[in-house]
């Protein structure tokens, strides 16, 4: 995909994921997205100190939950970044973290991340990698940001291998990326990334007694979408200075 496609789609995706925000869908995202988001948070071994990003945060409320388990602590004071292409998530994850001095929300795109070389401990990303038009660009991206040995946790419901979710991409309004695990994994080699892991994360919370909404046909559905649970995708950077061979320069 070329420069301008990635452009056009990244407006595309502002668009819509403002309409998102303005319905107050960033903010009904956290039940959606807790119980697979803390289940990921256990296995991040985060400590006070580190250095976080959190990729296409939505409302920053997994930015604020990063924030508090990095704050201040022996090993020194924490700092999470959020960032998402939504001006309207950013303007209100702001709104809502006045009181958070370790959280710093940014607009822009993975496909171009503003920040520094090596400098992110650990990544998390929580539903928004298979809206990435780009999604090898946004590795490349990744592993330039991420510090030495630092890690990176993508979770995803959407994939191939849970099919319940394949549905999803004709009623979005925006391209997705429905790929297999096995694809994921791949992809992740292939940036040079170490340790590259794919674990099914089940979703334990209870389900309605009936299901009306338009994602699953039935609450069945639902069940075996929760049983599957959400792909996550564990990755590490190897411990070089010199960057790796998917390296590039935006
Ligand atoms: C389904 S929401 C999930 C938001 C949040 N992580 C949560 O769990 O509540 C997907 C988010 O990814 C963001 N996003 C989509 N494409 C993006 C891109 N190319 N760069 C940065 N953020 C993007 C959207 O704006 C949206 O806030």
């Amino acid at each position: 995909m070329d420069h301008r496609q990635t452009a056009s789609t990244d407006d595309l995706l502002r668009e819509e994921f403002n309409r998102w925000a303005e319905q107050g869908k960033g903010e009904e995202m956290e039940a959606h997205h807790a119980d697979i988001t803390h289940k990921t948070l256990q296995r991040m071994e985060l400590r006070a100190g580190e250095r976080v990003l959190d990729l296409g945060c939505g409302a920053g409320w997994a930015t604020r939950i990063l924030a508090r388990m990095v704050g201040e602590g022996p090993e020194g004071f924490g700092q999470v970044v959020g960032l998402d292409i939504s001006d309207e998530m950013i303007r209100r994850a702001r709104a809502s973290s006045r009181d958070f001095d370790n959280a710093m929300f940014v607009c822009g795109s993975a496909s171009q991340i503003p920040w520094e070389e090596n400098f992110f401990d650990k990544v998390l990303s929580v539903e928004s990698f298979y809206y990435y038009p780009d999604q090898d660009r946004v590795l490349a991206e990744l592993f330039r940001v991420m510090a030495p040995k630092g890690k990176l946790f993508i979770l995803i419901n959407l994939y191939r291998d849970n099919p319940c979710t394949l549905r999803w991409a004709e009623e979005l309004k925006v391209p997705v990326h429905a790929r297999s695990i096995e694809e994921y994994v791949k992809l992740l080699q292939a940036h040079a990334f170490e340790g590259v892991e794919a674990h099914q994360v089940p979703d334990s919370t209870p389900s309605p007694e009936t299901y009306s909404g338009r994602w699953f046909r039935n609450v069945d559905e639902l069940n075996d979408f929760k049983r599957i649970g959400a792909l996550l995708l564990v990755a590490r950077k190897p411990d070089v200075r010199n960057p790796g061979p998917a390296y590039t320069i935006y």
